[in-house]
């Protein structure tokens, strides 16, 4: 006979096979895609940090799980006088550092790994990498197809741009050329006119189709997921607007400091760093219009509107929308840290803010009136990157006079790090004779159902570059709306008479200047 528990187990098991998805892909045909061409990866700066702790590491693992194509090349470039075996050597020495080990298949992999000693502003020095190149297109048909990678700092991106130009590197599908594509990281100039200027530089010897801006946040799974998450569920959309959302919160803190990199990072400041980049493009994923197809014009379209929409900022009323901050000395971990001003290479009295909170507002329909507060911030208590979606409280509670004010409205986080998941945060009913209530949530964590191997943001942007796909790159009319919000307030806060007074400091270790909770607090939903 079926008792009262068979039946529960019936039901549950009924649920368990509806949830389960219908349509099973295998989780190694997600990882790499479709073929990719043959090509050359060429590196410039092969002797620098990037390359050792980002861009080898991520090659050879593309290499390990069969995502790099059938013939490939890869040729270092650096100033330092170094022979093909010594950079073999270096980058095994570099992958062990970081924890792999894989001898033999690494043997197989170094075999194809080359090092060119170039002088950045000499053309003869590209005339004789366009020679190697050619070389090895003959002996290992990778058909003339080029990637030029440039882990340099920003200021030789111009140079290094019109050097493989004039050597003829730029040009595509002629003399044995295949497609030529280059590569950079951010920053794409430190305002709007350097910006344009840079961009100039760039296309004077290549199209955009051919320039990959580079954006790291993109191409973080948690990241892409977004639009997969606001677009390929009916749930979500209807309620995804200023009729039903109180305000957004992005959030992007970390416990590192300024590390070695004060040299770029005192001109830079947070505003450069994270917002004109990362901030923006988290902003711009959670506020678009759905694009018409999933296809990386149409997607960069509808980013490119947000930025559009962005309200010019009240840069005589700064401190009422901006908070900065900078760190003093305090404990990360237990550990006693020094203040920013104290940091390796930093000036003393450095007004460099390593803190921002920053609240803006999207002119448009579907967004008028909505805050979108952004922050982030060197030396925090937490790594923490999140979207928290904060929706309205219910227009009238029917429960006021048992439970009085105070129902907490519901509020979706997006995790992106440590916690890869989405949450939701509703209101349920505490067992028992009286009302009362309970915020309990409801969690999807990145890892559930899956245990296969995945990419790491550095292994998609360079199968995507190998692919020719732009959607998780910048586009120039993005950069430049980005640049024209942001410039007009970071020559107000460089330039202005109380640049101290404008910047509260925090301890390291803490939550960030007080002034910053005041701002989010102002909020008609508190934190
Ligand atoms: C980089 C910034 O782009 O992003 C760094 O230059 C910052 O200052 C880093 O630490 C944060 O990236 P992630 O992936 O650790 O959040």
């Amino acid at each position: 006979m079926q008792t009262n528990d068979d039946f529960r187990n019936t039901d549950s098991q009924i649920l368990a096979s509806v949830s389960t998805p219908s349509h099973k892909i295998d989780s190694e045909e997600c990882l790499t895609p479709q073929q990719i061409e043959p090509c050359i990866i060429v590196i410039f700066g092969a002797t620098g940090d990037l390359t050792a702790r980002k861009l080898i590491p991520a090659l050879f693992n593309l290499y390990l799980n069969g995502g790099l194509p059938e013939s490939f090349q890869i040729v270092g470039c650096g100033r330092t006088e170094l022979d093909s075996a010594d950079f073999r050597s270096e980058m095994e020495a570099a992958l062990e550092a970081s924890g792999t080990r894989e001898p033999d298949m690494w043997q197989n992999f170094a075999a194809a790994l080359h090092y060119h000693v170039i002088d950045y502003d000499n053309p003869d020095s590209y005339a004789a990498l366009s020679e190697t190149l050619k070389n090895l297109d003959r002996g290992n048909n990778t058909l003339g197809n080029r990637i030029f990678y440039v882990a340099l700092p920003p200021k030789l991106y111009k140079t290094v741009a019109q050097m493989i130009g004039q050597a003829g590197m730029s040009a595509e599908n002629m003399d044995g050329i295949g497609w030529s594509r280059i590569v950079v990281e951010k920053p794409f100039g430190t305002n709007l006119e350097t910006a344009v200027d840079l961009d100039r530089s760039l296309h004077e010897y290549f199209a955009e189709h051919q320039i990959f801006r580079i954006d790291h946040y993109l191409a973080k799974e948690t990241v892409q997921n977004i639009l997969i998450f606001r677009f390929a569920n009916a749930l979500f959309e209807p309620i995804w607007n200023r009729r039903y959302i109180d305000h957004v919160v992005i959030t992007a803190t970390e416990t590192l400091g300024v590390e070695h990199r004060a040299g770029y990072y005192e001109n830079s400041g947070v505003l450069r760093d994270m917002f004109q980049n990362h901030m923006m493009q988290l902003l711009a994923l959670t506020a678009m219009e759905p694009p018409s197809r999933f296809e990386d014009d149409l997607v960069r379209d509808e980013k490119t509107k947000v930025f559009r929409s962005l309200r010019p900022f009240p840069i005589q009323n700064l401190q009422e929308y901006l908070i900065l901050g900078q760190y003093s000395a305090g404990s990360i971990d237990g550990e006693p840290v020094p203040s920013y001003r104290d940091e390796p290479d930093v000036d003393s009295d450095s007004n460099t803010p390593t803190f921002a909170m920053m609240k803006v507002f999207l002119d448009n329909w579907r967004w008028q009136g909505v805050p979108f507060y952004m922050t982030s911030g060197k030396r925090l208590n937490k790594k923490i990157t999140e979207i928290a979606i904060q929706f309205k409280n219910v227009p009238y509670s029917m429960f006021r006079h048992i439970l009085g004010e105070g129902i907490l409205a519901n509020r979706l986080t997006l995790g992106i790090h440590p916690e890869e998941k989405i949450t939701l945060s509703f209101q349920t009913k505490i067992p028992g004779a009286r009302v009362c209530l309970r915020t309990v949530t409801m969690d999807f964590h990145y890892d559930q159902n899956y245990t296969g191997p995945t990419l790491d943001a550095y292994e998609k942007v360079l199968i995507d570059c190998m692919l020719g796909d732009q959607m998780l790159f910048w586009r120039q009319d993005s950069v430049e709306r980005c640049w024209s919000f942001l410039t007009p307030i970071l020559n107000e806060c460089e330039t202005c008479d109380n640049r101290d007074q404008i910047l509260h400091f925090y301890e390291s270790g803490s939550m960030g200047p007080r002034a910053a909770k005041k701002l989010l607090a102002n909020n008609t939903i508190q934190e």
